[in-house]
Order: structure tokens, then sequence, then C-alpha cells
């Protein structure tokens, strides 16, 4: 299952935290349809392994910066030096992430500050970051944030992500209104849970959720990395041209169910 060969040829694209899980489906997937890709993510040791397995098992070169997307300025140099690398950047991928479980009464500060930081804050100093490049992007730069259908109800143990993932989904409107005038889509995808994913494996496995969570989800089934990859090169490539201030839902059905 797959798009046209070439369909991103020319284009460049910068997926955070695209080391690992969800984030590197999306690598595989650019990059096999053609776009040059940069990856950042904190861990060297991630990125060095992330890199030599997308060669050999996709055949595929990807630039890579480690990185924290809680730092501004680290993260608007990685991504000036990746857009050298790559020829700018038409497409962000805000994938990066953190999250636990700990019921908000017991959250610390520090724990609240943290994912919040990550996860909502880090997608602010990732369009920011990229701003420039993506208004240099000859069909209209493209950002899509990772968000979560959880963020649509409230997440028992996990306030911190609940209300950064909402507040991205807000974070993509404004800026798809503020940003059209440059010729910028922003969207958003939620994905429902994704099979092999260490959140998944931490946040529901680990918890022995995993039964109550596929009793409901309509098609029966957790999904794979490649189903929001394929929701993100759609977005990302000519298809999704006047889809702007969006989210998209690849879940399964599961976004009209609680999960929890
Ligand atoms: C309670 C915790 C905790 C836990 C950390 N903290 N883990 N509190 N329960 N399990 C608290 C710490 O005690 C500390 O507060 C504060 O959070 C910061 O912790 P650090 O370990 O110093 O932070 P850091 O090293 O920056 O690590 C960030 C992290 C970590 C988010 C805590 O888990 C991480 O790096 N995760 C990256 C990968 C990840 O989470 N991926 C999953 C994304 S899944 P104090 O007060 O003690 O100083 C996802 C969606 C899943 O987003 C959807 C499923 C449906």
């Amino acid at each position: 299952m797959s798009f046209a060969e070439g369909i991103l040829n020319g284009k460049s694209a910068i997926v955070t935290g695209g080391a690992t899980g969800i984030g590197s489906s999306i690598v595989r997937k650019l990059g096999t349809l053609g776009a040059k890709v940069g990856i950042v993510s904190r861990k060297e040791e991630n990125l060095i392994a992330a890199v030599r397995a997308f060669k050999e098992d996709d055949g595929i070169d990807v630039a890579w910066r480690t990185g924290d997307v809680r730092d501004p300025d680290g993260i608007k140099n990685s991504f000036d030096e990746l857009a050298d690398e790559i020829g700018g950047i038409d497409i962000l991928v805000c994938n990066a992430a953190g999250n636990f479980i700990c019921p908000t009464e017991e959250l610390s500060w520090n724990g609240w500050r943290t994912v919040i930081e990550i996860d909502l804050n880090g997608t602010f100093n990732s369009c920011q970051a990229a701003l420039i490049h993506l208004k240099a992007a000859k069909d209209g730069g493209r950002i899509i944030s990772i968000s979560t259908g959880q963020a649509e109800f409230g997440w028992p143990g996990a306030a911190h992500a609940g209300a950064a993932k909402s507040g991205i989904q807000n974070l993509m409107k404004t800026i798809s209104v503020e940003w059209g005038k440059y010729g910028i889509r922003a969207n958003w995808v939620n994905p429902g849970p994704i099979k092999g994913t260490e959140g998944v494996d931490r946040l529901i496995i680990q918890q022995g959720l995993e039964k109550q969570v596929t009793k409901n989800i309509p098609l029966g089934t957790f999904g794979e990395g490649e189903d929001i990859a394929n929701a993100i090169v759609y977005l990302s490539s000519d298809t999704g041209r006047y889809v702007s201030g969006a989210g998209i839902a690849v879940d399964g059905g599961s976004q009209w169910q609680r999960f929890l």
C-alpha cells in the first residue's frame, strides 16, 4: 500500500523525534517517497541506530542533529543546519513528545512542566524555528503536528499530556490562520494506539489496559506506524494543498469511543 513513487521528490522534511516510534515510520515513508529528511532528537545513540536502519532497510540517507525541542535556540540552530544539508524545509512534522502516567493529585510541578515543555512548547519552538524556511517552500510549507484523540476528553493520569495535546491542536488552528498568507498549511493528526511504540507499551500495555482499549476500537485492532505516515504524506504532498487548520483521526474509528 503506497502513494505514487517519487510523490515527494524535491521536498525536504524535518521530523522531530524521528529516531523512534511513530516518528521513525514517518521518516521511512517520507524518505522512500523521495523527500530529503532530517531528524532531531535528544539521544545520539537512538539517532545513530535509526539512521543506520533507514539506510539498511530502506536505502535512504537521513540527516540528523541531536537537539531538545524544549531549547528554542538549540532547535533553531539544528533546523538551520539541517535545512542547509537537505535543501530547505518544505515539511515540518512536530512529533517529539513525552508522557507518563501519574494521577494529577500526585503530579509534581516539574512533572507537569516537563511534559508541557516537550509537547506544547516544543511544538511552538519547532514551528518558529522552521518558519523562515517554510516561508521559502515553493509549493507552500506544511506543518503537521502529532496530537491525540485523547486530548478531546479528560485523560485520567495524563493531565499534562492531555492539556499539551489540546494546546497543540489550538496552536495549529491559530498558525493556519496567521501563516496562511505565507502559503503555509498547518494541520494535526490524532493517532489511535499504534503497535510497537514505547508510548503505547508504557501507557496502555504495562497498565494492563490492552484488552479494554482494543474493545473500544471499532476496527478492533491497534494501528501501525505506517497508517500515521500515510496521513502525513497526504497532508505533505500536493494532495493536501487545500487542507489547513484541520485534524485527521487515524485511529480505527475510536475517536467516538472512550479508550479508558
Ligand atoms: C511521576 C514522573 C514520572 C512518572 C517522570 N516524572 N516520570 N512523575 N511518574 N512515571 C517526573 C520526575 O519525577 C520529574 O519531576 C519530572 O517528571 C521530570 O522528569 P525527568 O526524568 O527529569 O524528565 P526528562 O529526563 O526530561 O524526561 C521526560 C519524560 C520521559 C517525559 C519524563 O518520560 C521521557 O523522556 N519520555 C520520552 C518518550 C516518551 O514519553 N514517549 C511517549 C510519548 S507517548 P520531579 O518533581 O521529581 O523533579 C504519547 C502519546 C501516547 O505522547 C498515547 C497513548 C494512547
